[in-house]
């Protein structure tokens, strides 16, 4: 699977990222194995935040290690709903967007969760970006916060994301940002009802499948051309809903990385696809 990925990323990029990322794995004089696809694609991004990262602002000087920030080989966050994550989570003093009181709303928005809750673990600007569970290196394992090894230029602010009003710092007021946590199409889709459709008919249909033991859905985008779920649709996450009509059963909800992959950088800010034309946003709203 991962193999196919590589060669999927390879094919829609013609290279760019590759070539970039093998020039500076030079000038770094560092021998790495390029052929890992997610680090062909996170190597020349914002999320690159070691010693080879791009961007000053947020780099650490201790560690070339760039998967570290997030996820660990051992000892992963249980209670993250990503792959070994390597961080804490903090699902406490979020304002979601329906306590904004708009009336035009349909879904049910639940608490701050999924994958949300992981990229919020960086972007809320409450936690230093280098307080690890498993610091990169033998023996470091969670040091009790205490100031981690690192003290590089991310300790001008802190070691956190950007100082407050920085739009990088979502922070924990998210009424201001698109909804999360929120049910796809004002809800309809459950795992007794797979193929809704949606209450909301202002919205794209959404595909589905059986995934392992697990109901997923996802919105298809015409880039892959293929009806089955690539990193180039907008991925929905399956939570279990706690209101309405099908509370109790698993259902897709619209997360950060439905719209963002925080590992490619063939388009701007993360996006799992090109913005023009808001293609984003027509994917998933019927407008
Ligand atoms: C800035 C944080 C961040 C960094 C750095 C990062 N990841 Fe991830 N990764 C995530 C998140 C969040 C998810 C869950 C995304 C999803 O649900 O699609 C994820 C999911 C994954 C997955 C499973 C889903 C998939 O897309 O295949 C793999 C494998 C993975 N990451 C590998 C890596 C590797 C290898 C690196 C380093 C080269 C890396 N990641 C660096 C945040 C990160
Ligand atoms: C380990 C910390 C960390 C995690 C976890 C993390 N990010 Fe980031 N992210 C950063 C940093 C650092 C930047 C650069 C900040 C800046 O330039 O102000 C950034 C930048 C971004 C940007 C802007 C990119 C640009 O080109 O301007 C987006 C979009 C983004 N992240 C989305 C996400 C999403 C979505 C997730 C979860 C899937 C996530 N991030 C998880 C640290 C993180
Ligand atoms: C419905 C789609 C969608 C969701 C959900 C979403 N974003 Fe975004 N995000 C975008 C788009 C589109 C942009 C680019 C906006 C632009 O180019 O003006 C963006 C931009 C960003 C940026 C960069 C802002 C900047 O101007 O530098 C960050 C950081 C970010 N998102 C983080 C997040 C985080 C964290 C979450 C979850 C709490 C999230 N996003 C949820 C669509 C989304
Ligand atoms: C992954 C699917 C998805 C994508 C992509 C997406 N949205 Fe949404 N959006 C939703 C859902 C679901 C809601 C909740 C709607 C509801 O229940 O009334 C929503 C709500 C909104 C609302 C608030 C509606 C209200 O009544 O308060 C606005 C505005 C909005 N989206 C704009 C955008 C824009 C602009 C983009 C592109 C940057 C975008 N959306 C991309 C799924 C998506």
């Amino acid at each position: 699977m991962a193999e196919l990925k590589i060669n999927r990323q390879i094919l829609s990029l013609p290279g760019r990222g590759l070539v970039v990322g093998a020039l500076l794995l030079v000038a770094a004089g560092a021998v790495f194995f390029a052929a890992d696809g997610a680090r062909a694609g996170i190597f020349n991004t914002k999320h690159n935040l070691g010693s080879t990262g791009l961007n000053a602002a947020s780099q650490f000087s201790g560690t070339r290690e760039i998967c570290v920030f997030c996820h660990t080989p051992h000892g992963g966050n249980e209670a993250a709903a990503v792959p070994l994550w390597n961080r804490t989570l903090d699902p406490n003093g979020f304002q979601t967007y329906d306590q904004m009181g708009t009336t035009t709303l349909d879904a049910h928005v639940e608490q701050i969760g999924s994958v949300s809750l992981a990229c919020l673990s960086c972007h809320d600007g409450t936690q230093a970006m280098d307080s690890l569970l498993n610091e990169p290196g033998s023996g470091r394992v969670f040091p009790g916060f205490s100031g981690g090894i690192w003290s590089g230029q991310a300790a001008s602010v802190g070691g956190r994301i950007g100082p407050p009003g920085v739009i990088t710092n979502l922070g924990k007021d998210l009424t201001n940002d698109h909804p999360v946590g929120i049910q796809y199409a004002g809800g309809g889709y459950s795992a007794s009802n797979p193929s809704g459709p949606g209450a909301d008919k202002d919205f794209n249909q959404a595909n589905t499948a059986v995934v392992g033991s697990e109901r997923v859905w996802w919105v298809n985008t015409p880039v892959e051309g293929s009806l089955a779920f690539e990193k180039t649709d907008m991925k929905l996450y399956t939570r279990i809903g706690t209101r309405g009509r099908y509370a109790g059963e698993p259902q897709p909800y619209v997360e950060c990385a439905s719209c963002h992959d925080p590992h490619v950088d063939y388009n701007p800010t993360f996006l799992r696809i090109d913005p023009k034309g808001s293609a984003v946003c027509l994917t998933c709203h019927a407008k």
